[in-house]
Parts: structure tokens; sequence; C-alpha cells
């Protein structure tokens, strides 16, 4: 690995720790203007302290985030579905030039194995694969599920390992049991987990302290944090489990006492 991508990479997951808190807030690029970034601006604004990176759009960053922001960017260069459709019908929306006049720390698509249209969006990744070891620019492969697909950890198993056999350098996907077989099944490429669907705060956490105990280097959330009734304290909480090893119950307590 040159030396552009191991720097872009330590930007992302913290050398001190080791591990990476990233705040996802791309999810208009197919839902529109999801409960909570209606105002993407106002809802991320005093979350960015507490965040590693930021994933998101290039129109996004664009309309609502400060070119003067200290965070690393993972931007989104998939979409060209929405929820109205087929979920899995990805192109490339953005080239690796826009992503360089950005000043990307990564790029990330989807990745849709067992979806209709499975073959062109393992075809996006290894683009972008082939793109960003070319200008040292990392590569964070989700494994999207469609509607009705299983999320257990031989699929997500089975998902994760194609995304590290085409070259992603970061996989993001879904906390399962058995987390430990996905983990091992990425071998040096470290996991991301995303949050999904907003849970009970902590739920949340639980589900953060297992994927962490279970290998993930991090979390890669968007939901769970700015949908909750307190997303400062949340982040702060999910932060304190991924980077202080704290216990879900002190990470509550984090997440509570902010509130007064
Ligand atoms: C999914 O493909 C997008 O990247 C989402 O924006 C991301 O997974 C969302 O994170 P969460 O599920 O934690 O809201």
């Amino acid at each position: 690995m040159n030396w552009g991508m191991k720097n872009r990479i330590s930007r992302i997951i913290k050398p001190k720790s080791g591990r990476c808190v990233m705040l996802a807030v791309d999810h208009g690029y197919f839902q529109g203007p999801t409960t909570g970034l209606a105002n993407l601006g106002k809802t991320v604004e005093p979350l960015l302290p507490y965040a590693d990176a930021l994933m998101i759009t290039r129109g996004a960053i664009r309309n609502w985030i400060d070119p003067a922001v200290d965070i690393p960017i993972i931007l989104r260069v998939s979409g060209g579905q929405s929820i109205l459709k087929e979920l899995s019908n990805e192109i490339i929306t953005t080239n690796i030039e826009d992503a360089i006049r950005i000043n990307a720390s990564a790029i990330t698509c989807s990745v849709y194995v067992g979806g209709e249209y499975e073959k062109e969006t393992i075809d996006n990744l290894s683009k972008l694969v082939d793109e960003g070891e070319k200008y040292g620019i990392p590569v964070l492969a989700v494994t999207a599920v469609g509607k009705d697909m299983a999320r257990d950890s031989r699929y997500l198993g089975l998902a994760s390992r194609i995304c590290v056999e085409i070259g992603a350098h970061i996989i993001k996907t879904y906390y399962t049991e058995e987390f430990e077989k996905v983990v091992e099944a990425c071998g040096n490429v470290p996991v991301v987990i995303a949050g999904g669907k907003k849970l009970p705060e902590m739920e949340a956490l639980q589900m953060s302290h297992d994927a962490i105990s279970s290998g993930a280097v991090g979390v890669d959330m968007g939901r769970n944090i700015f949908q909750s009734d307190n997303p400062v304290g949340m982040i702060q909480a999910v932060r304190a489990i991924v980077h202080e090893s704290k216990s879900v119950d002190e990470a509550y307590e984090i997440y509570e006492g902010s509130k007064k």
C-alpha cells in the first residue's frame, strides 16, 4: 500500500486506538430528506467535534458543510436509484477528479451481493478500487442489503469477503450474531458496522459494544446518532465504547448525563 493511501486511512482509523467513529449522513442519495437530515448542516454541526470522519455526498458537502472544517471526508460516489425502485441499481455518480477536488480521504459505494444488479455493483467497486489505487485514495465498500435479504453471518461474511477480494480497503457491513466470522472473512481489511434503523439508545450502544468485542474497528453510524433525542450525547457514548472500551452501562451514563 502506498504512502498516500496509508496516510488517508490513518486520518480515518485513528492510530492511537486503531479505531474509528464515522458519522454517516449520506442517506439522502436514495432516501431524500431522511428524518433528521432535512437541514443537514444544522444536524451535523454539533456532532463534528466527536466524529473521526464524515460519510457524505458531494452535493450535501457543498450545500451544508463549511470547507474550513477539519474532518476527513468519506465521499459517497455511488447512487442512481431511489427508495421507489430497485435499490441495487446503482451507478458511479462522482468521478475520482471531483473526489480529489473535495479532498476526500476515502471514496465509497454500495455492493449488493445477491441483489438484482449484483454484478454491476461489484463492477462499480472494482472500478473505484482501480482509480483509488492510482491516486492513493482508499475505498470503503458498503455491503448493502435489499429489502428481503438475510443479515446473518453467512450472508454478511460472503458479501464482505467478495468486497475484500475485489480490493476494498475498508468494509462497512451490518452487525449480526457470530460477527467474528464476518471479521475473520475480511482478513486484514478493517471492518466497521452501520447502525441501521433507529433503535433504543441502549440497544444501539450494546450493538456497538458487541461489534467492537467481535473485532470491528469501529462504527459508521447515522440514524442511531442523528435521530436520537440527544445526538451529541449519543455520539459521545458511542465514542467512549469505540475508543475507550467503556462498558455499555458507562456509555449509557454518558448519553444520559449529557442531557442535564
Ligand atoms: C447505506 O448504504 C448508507 O451508507 C447509509 O447512509 C448508512 O449505512 C447509514 O448508516 P445508518 O444505517 O447507521 O443510518
